[in-house]
């Protein structure tokens, strides 16, 4: 084998398990009707990000009741930060970094006799027939219930522009139909599937299948760039090899005319018509609704390559957050912030959150900024997060660096006591619909919501005990074994500006028990003829 710089799905898998982040399933579970609903109580059952896991299930049924040796891995990309991070190798704060550079400087791959993605290849008739090809494979029902089919959805799906040669690979699902075809889901939309792009080359030039291959279970640093989105007409092999430090190895397909990554675990190869389209659908999708039935492209399959010994991954999307929004927000996130920071030049931009629960990304982005940012800045970061990407920022909110963007009560806080709808809101015309729920009635268009939900001016403290006495009293009450505590922000009171030094010490006094001495320094600010509650301020 070609020596490389990256791990691929088995040695990624044994650093989860190192890391106390893979959970092993060993007792029989069925891929249709329980697997992905297992995994799905991780992420609505109230656990906290930090405690997900990848999950391994080594025991796969199906509702037929038939047993396959092929594992099945959930959430080995990206249930949590952790595992992505691990994933590309570096901490947390060094993903953005690891892009950046990858991006600028990518590794061209290196063309290999022998892969391990080749070990095994299934072709001809022994594709057909119940149990035979796609149907060996033990890909699991994402939303049971709702879906009409078991669905690839961890796929790192390679089509060439028929023009340049270059290569693309972009994450799109592929519902199974027969053993030896299944319908693929590429985006139509402006800025949607570069895969769609090549297919549509195809038909110009008459060519009635383009090729295709499907591939199962990537080195991370490969199967990271599915879902990135790149400039069109980027070679996403040559991003992986900067991520990875070193040549990607890429096998020759056995059956189409295209390099697939060498270490896969499995390759699906095939031809996609590109002259009839069949019904896909209905599948649970990353907005959070169910996508009902479509026409989309059949692919005939040509042949199954695999290891002796793969593993299927499969991503759990769907409602958010998810395996699928995890992946997107580690890597759109810090784009937004470079957008604001770098291209547009604005300084007291600190974040920029994609709001996740259910609105999975796409609808609320929430810009932390200064306090002191010029309000001309915070609209040019407005407008800027609201048009950086066609599909994201619908309803953007502006707030200071107290305001926790996770928070939903915290944001509303801030509309609440900081923004005067009519100077501090905007609505703008012309966006278009975006990924989300088709609507049924015509093409109208969508529109911008932006709001800025920063203080225009010093307010009074947060009426919260300082932390100094909330720390106190956690001690105690931990002492006194009461219920484990999981502090929400903000749990203490903290001061936003409109404050004096003399009310600290009128404060510090107070919990000193000096409090007349208090009184005895107001009786002395005494005054006639005031309305009760003009304001006083100490010298
Ligand atoms: C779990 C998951 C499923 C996805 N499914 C699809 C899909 O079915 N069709 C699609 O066009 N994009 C899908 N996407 C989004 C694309 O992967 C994403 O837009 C990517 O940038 C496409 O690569 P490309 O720009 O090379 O086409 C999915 C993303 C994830 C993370």
């Amino acid at each position: 084998m070609a020596k490389r710089s990256y791990p691929d799905l088995h040695e990624h898998l044994d650093a989860l398990k190192r890391l106390g982040l893979l959970q092993v399933i060993d007792r029989a579970i069925d891929k249709d009707s329980e697997l992905h609903p297992l995994v799905r109580w991780q992420f609505v059952g109230g656990m906290a990000e930090a405690d997900r896991k990848a999950f391994l299930f080594t025991n796969i049924t199906d509702g037929r009741g038939r047993r396959y040796d092929i594992p099945v891995v959930v959430g080995a990309l990206a249930a949590n930060r952790a595992i992505y991070s691990a994933g590309m190798g570096v901490p947390l704060d060094e993903i953005q970094t690891r892009w950046d550079s990858a991006i600028a400087d990518p590794i061209r791959p290196r063309v290999v006799a022998n892969a391990v993605c080749q070990e095994v290849v299934v072709k001809g008739a022994a594709l057909h027939g119940d149990g035979k090809g796609l149907d060996a494979l033990p890909i699991p029902i994402s939303t049971p219930g709702f879906d009409s089919a078991p669905t690839l959805t961890a796929t790192n799906v390679i089509t060439r522009d028929p023009e340049t040669g270059v290569q693309n690979m972009g994450t799109y699902r592929a519902a199974l139909k027969a053993p030896d075809r299944l319908v693929v889901r590429m985006a139509t939309r402006v800025g949607g599937a570069g895969g769609y792009l090549h297919y549509q080359k195809y038909q110009e030039r008459g060519d009635k299948n383009m090729p295709c291959a499907i591939v199962l279970g990537c080195p991370p640093c490969v199967a990271f760039m599915g879902p990135q989105k790149l400039p069109i007409g980027v070679d996403e092999i040559g991003v992986a090899g900067g991520l990875a430090g070193g040549p990607i190895n890429l096998v020759r397909g056995k059956t189409v005319d295209l390099k697939v990554p060498a270490e896969a675990e499995i390759v699906i190869e095939g031809l996609i018509d590109t002259e009839h389209v069949e019904p896909e659908a209905p599948f649970g999708e990353s907005h959070g609704h169910v996508a009902l039935e479509e026409f989309n492209m059949p692919m005939r399959v040509t042949a199954i390559t695999r290891r002796r010994n793969p593993i299927i991954p499969s991503y759990i999307s769907q409602v958010a957050p998810s395996e699928s929004s995890v992946i997107k927000r580690v890597a759109y996130e810090p784009l937004f912030l470079s957008h604001l920071r770098s291209t547009l030049g604005i300084r007291g931009v600190k974040r920029v959150a994609l709001h996740e629960p259910l609105t999975g990304l796409l609808r609320v982005t929430t810009i932390i900024v200064e306090k002191g940012t010029p309000r001309t800045e915070i609209w040019r970061a407005l407008y800027g997060v609201a048009y950086f990407k066609g599909d994201c920022g619908k309803i953007c909110v502006a707030v200071n660096d107290d305001i926790d963007p996770e928070n939903a009560d915290a944001l509303l806080w801030a509309m609440a006591y900081r923004m005067n709808p009519v100077e501090d809101v905007q609505s703008l015309a012309h966006r278009g619909q975006g990924h989300g729920p088709k609507r049924e009635h015509g093409q109208e268009e969508d529109s911008t919501l932006l709001m800025d939900a920063t203080m225009k001016s010093d307010m009074p403290p947060l009426a919260l005990p300082k932390k100094e006495y909330m720390d106190r009293a956690k001690a105690i009450w931990q002492e006194l074994g009461l219920p484990a505590l999981r502090p929400q922000p903000p749990w203490f009171g903290y001061s936003l500006g409109d404050w004096l030094p003399q009310w600290d010490e009128a404060a510090k006094r107070a919990v000193e028990g000096r409090y007349l001495e208090n009184g005895r320094r107001s009786q002395k600010q005494q005054r006639k003829g005031l309305k009760p509650e003009t304001k006083f301020r100490p010298e």
